[in-house]
């Protein structure tokens, strides 16, 4: 039986201010009092201290979108773990396609960021997901399954419990263009039982899946419904009050 519990995160990028990061939690509040699921929103950095704020008195969640992995020190214009720890974050978002692509990180770099996130007790929300030449090439199990395994080597099944991990087709972010339902739970299966080669299947069946790349309103009640995808990551319609709230009740 699933017992787990849905997570939808928005994933702002670099996108809001913090007054409008304020006025848009706000906002939002009285829109999710009666949802089930688990309501995220990742902010930029800038952002967190209003939106941690606004966000008092809800069952809003705020992350955000990376962290450097070391505690202190000569590491001009990182952020670190106790720094957001010390905000109220509880959700990182690791490894996510455009900081791989942008920003040089490795799964080395992605695996230490892990580590990191869970040694200041906040929860890390790992994305992995192949490129179009890789799904057209036929490779999207074996680079989803190298991702995974890269992403928690060293991890405890206590850390590996708490751990939420977010398939997001490169080819399907920002581009409007969804993975059906059924190519994204074939992925997000894949997911769940390389976890379980690794830890086995209680750990397995409790760590939560989201499915990201163009979710909306109108298609995330048949992504979400699927049996291994426990919510989403939202990119772009995050940002939009009413579809980030309808998103949310799916
Ligand atoms: P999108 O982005 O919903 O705009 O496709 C998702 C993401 O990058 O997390």
């Amino acid at each position: 039986m699933d017992k787990r519990k849905r997570i939808v995160a928005g994933n702002w990028k670099m996108n809001k201010t913090p007054a409008e990061a304020s006025a848009f939690i706000k906002a939002l509040k009285p829109m999710i009092k009666f949802s089930r699921t688990e309501v995220v929103c990742a902010v930029p950095f800038v952002a967190i201290q209003t939106a941690v704020t606004a966000s008092r008195g809800s069952r809003i969640k705020i992350a955000a979108q990376n962290m450097y992995f070391e505690e202190k020190g000569a590491y001009t214009g990182e952020v670190s773990g106790p720094m957001l720890r010390d905000l109220g974050v509880k959700y990182v978002i690791v490894g996510h396609s455009e900081r791989r692509e942008y920003f040089g990180e490795t799964d080395e770099i992605v695996n230490k960021k892990v580590h990191a996130v869970y040694k200041y007790d906040m929860r890390p929300i790992v994305c992995v997901g192949e490129t179009l030449a890789q799904r057209d090439a036929g490779l999207t199990a074996e680079h989803i399954r190298y991702q995974v395994k890269a992403a928690l080597v060293g991890l405890t099944a206590e850390q590996v419990k708490k751990l939420v991990i977010a398939y997001e087709p490169i080819w399907a972010i920002g581009t409007g263009r969804t993975a059906t339902a059924e190519q994204a739970e074939e992925v997000c299966r894949i997911i769940r039982m390389t976890v379980k080669e690794l830890y086995g299947k209680r750990i397995s069946s409790v760590v939560r899946i989201q499915y990201g790349g163009s979710v909306k309103a109108e298609n995330a009640a048949e992504l979400f419904g699927m049996d291994d995808i426990d919510g989403g990551l939202v990119g772009g319609a995050s940002l939009k009050l009413d579809e980030f709230a309808a998103i949310t009740s799916c």
